[in-house]
């Protein structure tokens, strides 16, 4: 039963209305714990707000009684980002109700979102209007609006169109103190100041609670062609990048990289799952082109750009897809590699990301650590290689203890991260920082950068009642 005095209760039930407000402990399990497992939280209750209103004066009530919030959207955070810590007396404030797509504009080439859609439901209503929304993640069909721009998601044609941040026009936030923040604007220029909007792109709900967002959309792709090829190593899929780079350089919608194990691992263990090349190869490649014009200039040029890397050994097989089955038939191996991982046992995230020409280096220095470290390690790394952004898992050996491969996270993520702050990287491209990361925050973004994160911070909620314990480390 909920911790939260009477007088809070009522008001929050009020402010939250019918159905609003979940406090028996079987209601509130499914957000108290994240989509890995890593995380187990508790909290005085779940909040689920039907309007920036209501999310409003829920924020304003937690503030009045120095309640903190945590934020909560598809609740897919690889990093814990979202899970409240064990005290119970957080209020998680989920965005799910808040699930209206208001408004599609084809001229301005945008769409007005409420944070509890899905970027599934996002993608699909601009479909639906002759649009696209370019932003593509595995989990797209639970991630919601709100946490995908808290997080500044990235994701699999950032190689084209950018992280999210580089398509939100306009933001609705509800402050830490309850006000709301309207800067709703849907211009592409506007010099008045603080682009205050971009402070909650990335913040992992620090700042404030993302409730609406104007994004800007693109044409809708006429012709797109996709292809996954057989390489042998990072070396070659990044040959292969260039190819398709110094020649049409704005037709690649996606460049994504597999190792051989990773993609094994899909194979064997996602049902549906079956690799469409003769045989298995040591690393992979899963290329899209797209354009808004029809014809066949697409398939053209990726014949052509295939053909030489074939001739130049790059390539050693490829299989273009015929047809659009075929197409998602292809992305469903590179989406799936989290799950097969996660069913592979327990599973350590490293979601680098390095400069494209460090890339092959990385990988090399990085397994050979790794190999050394815990024999018998599975590494599985995959990923935006066009982004220079690797998920570079580790998957526990087999038949190994998972719980004690888990107690060494520090050691493997050290490991690796070393390598990557060697080679100039940053230990986090995507995933965010969350709780799972705040202790490599000193060492990463101490000084000046982390000193003024914590003046910002302080600024903006002075209480600490926004998502505490996330990003920065206890001090
Ligand atoms: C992905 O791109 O599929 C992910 O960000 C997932 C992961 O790192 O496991
Ligand atoms: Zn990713």
């Amino acid at each position: 039963m909920t911790s939260l005095p009477p007088a809070l209760l009522a008001a929050l039930e009020k402010a939250l209305g019918p159905g609003g407000l979940l406090t028996d402990a079987s209601d509130m399990a499914p957000f108290l714990t994240d989509w890995r497992s890593l995380f187990h939280g508790k909290a005085c209750a779940v909040a689920r707000p039907a309007s920036t209103e209501a999310c409003a004066e829920a924020v304003r009530l937690c503030a009045e009684h120095n309640v903190p919030v945590v934020p909560q959207g598809g609740n897919t955070s690889m990093v814990g980002g979202a899970t409240p810590d064990e005290t119970g007396h957080a209020l998680v404030i989920v965005t799910s109700r808040m699930n209206k797509v208001r408004e599609i504009d084809p001229i301005d080439n945008t769409m007005v979102i409420e944070a509890g859609v899905t970027l599934k439901a996002a993608q699909d209503a601009a479909t639906n209007a002759g649009l696209m929304l370019p932003l593509s993640i595995s989990s797209e069909g639970s991630a919601e609006i709100g946490g995908v721009l808290a997080t500044n998601a990235g994701g699999n044609n950032t190689v084209r169109y950018g992280n999210a941040r580089e398509l939100v026009l306009g933001l609705e936030a509800v402050l830490p103190d309850g006000q709301v923040l309207n800067l709703m604007r849907r211009l592409r220029k506007d010099n008045t100041g603080y682009a205050l909007r971009q402070l909650f792109v990335g913040s992992e709900g620090t700042l404030g609670l993302i409730t609406t967002a104007i994004l800007q959309l693109q044409p809708k792709p006429k012709s797109v062609e996709a292809a996954l090829c057989a390489v042998a190593d990072a070396k070659g899929a990044l040959a292969l990048f260039s190819a398709f780079r110094n020649t049409e350089p704005s037709a690649i919608q996606a460049f994504e990289f597999m190792s051989g194990l990773s993609m094994n691992l899909v194979n064997t263990l996602i049902p549906d799952a079956s690799l469409p090349l003769s045989e298995p190869a040591p690393a992979y490649v899963l290329v899209e082109l797209a354009s808004p014009r029809e014809g066949g200039a697409l398939r053209d040029l990726m014949e052509e750009v295939l053909g030489k890397a074939f001739e130049d050994g790059l390539v050693s097989d490829a299989v273009l897809a015929e047809s659009e089955t075929q197409r998602l038939a292809f992305w469903k191996l590179r989406e799936e590699h989290a799950e097969a991982q996660k069913r592979a046992g327990a599973s350590v995230k490293n979601d680098v990301s390095v400069p494209l020409s460090a890339i092959p280096t990385f990988i090399d220095r990085a397994t050979a650590a790794c190999e050394k470290l815990i024999p018998g390690i599975r590494v599985a790394p995959f990923g935006h290689i066009g982004d220079g952004n690797i998920h570079f898992n580790l998957v526990q050996p087999e038949g190994a203890d998972g719980k004690a491969f888990l107690a060494r996270d520090h050691e493997m993520m050290d490991t690796v991260a070393n390598i990557v702050r060697e080679l100039g990287g940053s230990f986090s491209a995507e995933h965010g920082v969350g709780q799972l990361k705040t202790y490599m925050m000193p060492s990463w973004r101490g000084g000046a950068e982390l000193d003024m994160m914590r003046r910002i911070k302080g600024a903006v909620d002075p209480e600490g009642i926004m998502n505490p314990g996330k990003i920065f480390p206890a001090s």
